[in-house]
């Protein structure tokens, strides 16, 4: 089929590389050159696993193609997705201009009957609002149909995601819209769930919400067994075996941060307050997240009296492993509250320095690799669970001053860290001898 894909963001793109590798033929549209003409020589500024040798071996094969041009990607195509960012507004919700405004460039291009695809993640209702914006725009004697198609795949993992993801949500209200969308997932051989547009639009925000509620639960249970002397990680691996709670997103440490969660929950709680309801749980999702995001400086406060002039490494400034996107990342707020309290911050991380360049406090230095960070420092801060950290020689942090490692990812057995005299404090789990900073 011939499919435009409007946004070479990070959904845009994948999308749209992961269509030409099942064999349909794949025109990219975004309004910023300098990406367009990187794309077109098969380069990504984003750092997904997988991804670029996808997009250079389908510009090869002649599948994908990449244009500034709304005209010449629309023109031909019998499926238009949009796939551009929906930032937040100071209010949480979801700001919708570029939605609206692909939605412009559409109606002002085409000149043929085709299927729109919002795979943006829009409020309910949008997709409608949408489709009426369209129909007063199009040129006469031209239809559409528009549908849903929330996106669930994950940064790191995105490849990976588009051709073994658990489901394919497709939310329309004809059945031609179904029989369209079914032959451009059916090389996929991924379940399709079908049903309306509205549903379709909450699937994707009552999954992020689920997701970001079970991480902050196990925050929760985490704090609590802090004080009553359990493990955390023991308590998460036992109730996963219980297959109505299942053992993903369990895994307690300094909260979720990312593009996503932050952002879709905060916009599903303004959502449900625009219809009059308080979204209690989500809220409290929200809270217990930002608190944990601060939670290693905090232990350091106790464990320290006062930071000034300490010399502190952060290992790990993207919001997850296997990305260099350090957006909302947990490194963000805790930098800042070092730097607050006078310390002096080294940072390091495997891929994400030159972005966090421009996002993290400018008084931060940062290092070569994790033993140059450590290097004579007062404490190591484990903010991302990167491989390299986790299958690290710990004997390297006895380059510290004193080895003092406080984990917010669970990276390391702490009997091992026992065994290596290294004072050692996690989420959630006692020290080899059962000490926790209270
Ligand atoms: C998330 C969802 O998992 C995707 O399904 C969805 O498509 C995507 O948002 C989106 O809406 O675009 P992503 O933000 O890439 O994907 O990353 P996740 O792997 O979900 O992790 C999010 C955050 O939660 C990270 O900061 C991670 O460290 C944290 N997390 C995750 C935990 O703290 N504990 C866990 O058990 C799992």
């Amino acid at each position: 089929m011939n499919i435009a894909v409007i946004g070479t963001g990070y959904v845009g793109l994948v999308t749209g590389v992961s269509l030409a590798e099942v064999g349909h033929h794949v025109t990219c549209v975004d309004v910023d050159n300098d990406k367009i003409s990187s794309l077109r020589k098969g380069n990504i500024t984003i750092w997904e696993p997988g991804l670029e040798e996808l997009l250079q071996k389908n510009i090869t094969h002649g599948k994908l193609f990449f244009t500034t041009a709304h005209a010449i990607a629309c023109e031909n195509a019998q499926i238009i997705i949009i796939a551009v960012g929906t930032p937040e507004n100071e209010d949480g919700s979801a700001n919708l201009r570029y939605v609206e405004q692909a939605i412009i460039d559409i109606a002002n291009t085409i000149t043929h009957r085709v299927t729109i695809v919002v795979k943006s993640t829009v409020p309910v209702g949008t997709a409608h609002r949408m489709c009426t914006i369209l129909q007063e725009n199009l040129q006469h004697g031209v239809s559409v149909e528009l549908v849903s198609n929330p996106e669930f795949l994950r940064e790191g993992s995105a490849i990976e995601d588009a051709f073994r993801g658990d489901r394919i949500v497709i939310g329309a209200d004809t059945l031609s819209a179904f029989d369209v969308m079914e032959e451009v997932y059916r090389p996929f051989r991924i379940p399709i769930y079908k049903t309306d547009v509205r549903s379709a639009e909450m699937i994707k925000y009552a999954s992020n919400a689920f997701l970001a509620t079970k991480i902050s639960f196990i925050n929760e249970i985490a704090a609590i067994c802090e004080q009553v002397g359990a493990n955390v990680d023991l308590v998460a691996a036992g109730m996963g075996m219980d297959k109505r709670i299942g053992d993903k997103f369990l895994k307690a440490g300094i909260g979720f941060g990312g593009s996503c969660f932050p952002k879709d929950t905060k916009a599903l709680i303004q959502m449900a307050r625009n219809v009059g309801y308080d979204f209690e749980i989500l809220n409290r999702v929200v809270e217990v997240n930002e608190r944990q995001k601060v939670l290693l400086v905090e232990k350091l406060l106790e464990r320290f009296g006062s930071l000034e002039g300490k010399q502190i490494a952060v290992l790990g400034l993207s919001f997850k492993p296997n990305t260099n996107d350090i957006r909302e990342a947990a490194s963000i707020t805790i930098t800042e509250r070092l730097i607050r309290h006078g310390a002096k911050v080294i940072g390091y991380d495997p891929i994400a320095i030159e972005y966090a360049k421009n996002r993290l406090n400018e008084q931060m230095t940062y290092a070569k690799d994790l033993e140059a960070a450590v290097s004579g420092c007062d404490a190591a801060l484990i903010l991302t669970e990167w491989d390299e950290i986790k299958e690290v020689d710990v004997r390297v942090y006895h380059v510290m001053k004193t080895p003092i490692v406080l984990d917010g990812r669970n990276c390391y057995p702490p009997e091992i860290m026992a065994q290596h005299h290294i004072e050692y404090h996690s989420i959630g789990r006692p020290s080899a001898g059962g000490q926790y900073i209270q």
